[in-house]
């Protein structure tokens, strides 16, 4: 009996932080956009970033053959991280390359492995592609 009334006090506290807390984000968020402009801009920004916008995309499109951190995967596809490709080559070039990609027997194939074209994701466009190499930029 006063086992089980001494859990159901500490589940009301529970619920009371929780709502409590929710109450000091949401002062927290309306104090935010108030007092400081530059904090609510800083972190929509944060949020939609062309950056984190391609590395959205490359998760998606691209971490299959190349990793999940595209630190390359065997047999399927090279480290896109510490890549001397993306070191080399420009932006336009690198989405050329991303555009076109690479049959199995091409003669500047290096893997004998096929990259199809996109990445096998048609709908990517070419602000996708830019915003892609955004992303692989920040892992040379
Ligand atoms: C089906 C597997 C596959 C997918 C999906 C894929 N790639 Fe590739 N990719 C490859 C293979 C295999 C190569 C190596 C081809 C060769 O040997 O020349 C390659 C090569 C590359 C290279 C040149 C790297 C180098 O060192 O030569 C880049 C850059 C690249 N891929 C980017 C991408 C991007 C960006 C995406 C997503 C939009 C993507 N790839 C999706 C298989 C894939």
């Amino acid at each position: 009996m006063s086992r089980s009334t001494h859990n159901g006090v500490r589940r009301l506290s529970a619920t009371r932080l929780a709502a409590a807390l929710a109450f000091a984000v949401a002062i927290a968020l309306v104090a935010a956009g108030c007092g400081d402009d530059s904090v609510e801009v800083t972190t929509t920004a944060a949020a939609g970033t062309p950056i984190a916008h391609g590395q959205q995309l490359a998760g998606e499109s691209c971490s299959s053959c190349h990793g999940q951190n595209f630190e390359g995967v065997k047999s399927l596809g090279p480290a896109l991280a510490d890549s001397h490709f993306i070191q080399d080559h420009t932006d336009d070039e690198i989405i050329a390359f991303i555009k076109e990609g690479r049959s199995k027997d091409a003669p500047d194939n290096e893997t004998g492995i096929a990259m199809p074209p996109y990445g096998g994701n048609p709908r990517l466009t070419d602000d996708d592609l830019a915003d892609i190499v955004l992303f692989l930029r920040t892992m040379q």
